[in-house]
């Protein structure tokens, strides 16, 4: 599922809807940090790539949006956001992507790679807990909130094609999805959108 070369396990979904209280708060975080990347993007790259300030301006908007609908759902349900978590599956995608940054390769490139990874696994785990969760309500959300996501990833590999071109994204998302299979499968299972 998008360019993702290993399944989560099934089991992942009764780990995380098991413990409802701490998965919302941990997928608030999640939607939070989304915004604050496509704000550090541009903070970073819209001298050298005009092209992504507005995509990503909105896409900071949107998963603003998406944290507000979350933390919403969360204090519906008498329930407050905890402090963030290590975050170890991002820390491990970038550490696995920086390693052949000796090599040449453009930081941008890898930044966008990396971010349509999140995405794409983002999306496949929303969609096993749109089937697998225990109330129409949750599942309706999380399928809702798939179909972004699988925009996203969208937009983060055509963002990259754009600059770097068909091929080289090619090559480059192969080997970065290798490592990415690598670090998701090592993840535990728990109440975590990507744990
Ligand atoms: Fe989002
Ligand atoms: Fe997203």
């Amino acid at each position: 599922m998008l360019g993702l070369l290993t399944p989560t396990d099934p089991s992942w979904v009764q780990a995380a809807g098991g413990d409802l209280d701490r998965l919302l708060s941990d997928h608030a975080h999640c939607e939070l940090k989304a915004a604050q990347s496509a704000l550090s993007l541009l903070g970073r790259f819209s001298g050298e790539a005009p092209e992504l300030i507005g995509p990503l301006a909105a896409l900071g908007r949107e998963e603003t949006a998406h944290f507000d609908l979350v933390a919403s759902r969360i204090q519906q349900r008498g329930g407050v956001i905890g402090l963030p978590s290590n975050d170890d599956y991002v820390r491990a995608l970038r550490a696995a992507a920086s390693r052949d940054h000796h090599d040449g390769y453009p930081v941008l490139l890898d930044r966008l790679l990396v971010s349509a990874l999140i995405e794409g696994r983002s999306c496949e785990r929303f969609r096993l807990l749109s089937d697998g969760l225990p109330t129409l309500e949750l599942r309706t959300f999380y399928r809702d909130l798939m179909a972004s996501e699988a925009k996203h990833f969208t937009l983060f590999t055509e963002l990259a094609k754009g600059r770097f071109g068909v091929d080289d994204v090619r090559s480059r998302f192969t080997t970065l999805a290798t490592r990415e299979a690598e670090v998701a499968s090592r993840l535990p299972l728990g109440p975590q959108v990507h744990g």
